[in-house]
């Protein structure tokens, strides 16, 4: 199987990448939170930073684009192709109320012609490879056969599904059997994403597609950062190697600049996810959620951790029809 580790704004961070990979490696990529550029094809020079070979060294890295006009996809790619960067990440499932109404992210399915002329500027006016990340459709899973017809002449490198429409947000159950069926009709590699939290997640996965080779998590491994390793037959994730991570983590957000205010909040935004792994912890991680400076917030989580609420089978909530 080979791994991808979701693209998460705010979450999947240079910073963040770089301490996964070296404390749990098991994601086979990385793909990195969109790039939302203006009209030229302009983004602030931190998103590009963020992008940075030396920056993200080992690390098997793809840039995703958000937008929606070829022009500015072309034009930012043109920008990564001179960093360095083969492939690049077309941004299709965003259903975000404040992007989808820009016929970008989701939106794209919105008007299946405009996305078709899209499309063709795109493919005709790069040397780079293009995967598509997408979901099913934006109302019903069932839209989904006419998107692919749409598809079909385009070589994509390969095509993330995110096995939902844009109205099930990130609640709604992944509709398996739609995937299922995207997926053998697909002439172009499928990536399944989609709620995919625990070992008997990925089970349910398999037993419906036993064919399915690569797969992207998102979550599921904020939350358990060592799912990878654990799906590939190896120990699942401990309290010490969690505390370690997290720390590392936090001390990473410090030296890099963006203060102490915004380091508490990004760790707080991973914090939503790993709080999962702590039932009953519900004292313990509210101090952490309310901690205002790092010395409070350490206090917090050594707290925590000496409660002895981890549980390494715990997991982000979320439904797959026959999963528990
Ligand atoms: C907070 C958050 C930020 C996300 N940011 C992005 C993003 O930048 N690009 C993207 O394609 N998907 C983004 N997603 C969607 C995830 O990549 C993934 O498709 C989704 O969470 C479903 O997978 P999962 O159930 O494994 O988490 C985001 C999701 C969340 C919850």
């Amino acid at each position: 199987m080979v791994f991808y580790f979701a693209p998460m704004e705010g979450l999947t961070t240079g910073v963040f990448r770089r301490l996964h990979a070296r404390f749990f490696p098991g994601a086979d990529r990385y793909f990195a939170p969109f790039l939302a550029p203006d009209g030229q094809g302009r983004v602030k020079d931190s998103a590009l930073r963020e992008l940075e070979p030396d920056r993200n060294a080992d690390l098997d890295l793809i840039p995703q684009i958000l937008c929606s006009t070829a022009e500015a996809f072309l034009s930012l790619s043109r920008e990564l192709a001179a960093m360095g960067y083969e492939e690049v990440n077309l941004n299709m499932g965003c259903p975000s109320a404040t992007v989808v109404p820009k016929h970008k992210g989701a939106g794209m399915l919105l008007d299946l012609r405009s996305l078709d002329a899209f499309l063709d500027k795109v493919f005709s006016g790069t040397a780079l490879r293009v995967s598509v990340k997408c979901r099913l459709g934006l109302e019903s899973t069932g839209e989904f056969p006419a998107v692919q017809e749409l598809l079909k002449p385009y070589p994509l490198s390969e095509l993330i599904l995110h096995a939902r429409d844009r109205k099930g947000l990130y609640q709604s159950t992944p509709d398996l059997k739609a995937f299922a069926e995207a997926y053998a009709a697909s002439a172009v590699p499928v990536v399944y994403n989609g709620n995919l939290l625990s070992p008997a997640h990925y089970s349910v996965v398999m037993s419906t597609i036993p064919k399915l080779e690569r797969i992207m998590i998102g979550r599921g491994a904020i939350a358990n950062p060592a799912l990878f390793r654990q799906l590939r037959g190896g120990e699942k994730l401990c309290a010490a190697e969690l505390s370690d991570f997290l720390d590392a983590l936090f001390s990473a957000y410090l030296s890099s600049g963006i203060g102490e205010y915004h380091s508490l909040g990004r760790m707080k935004e991973a914090w939503y996810y790993v709080n999962h792994m702590f039932p009953g912890a519900g004292r313990q991680l509210k101090a952490i959620h309310k901690a205002r400076s790092a010395a409070d917030y350490r206090a917090a989580v050594a707290s925590l951790f000496s409660a002895g609420l981890f549980d390494a089978d715990a997991h982000f909530p979320g439904s797959l029809p026959g999963a528990p």
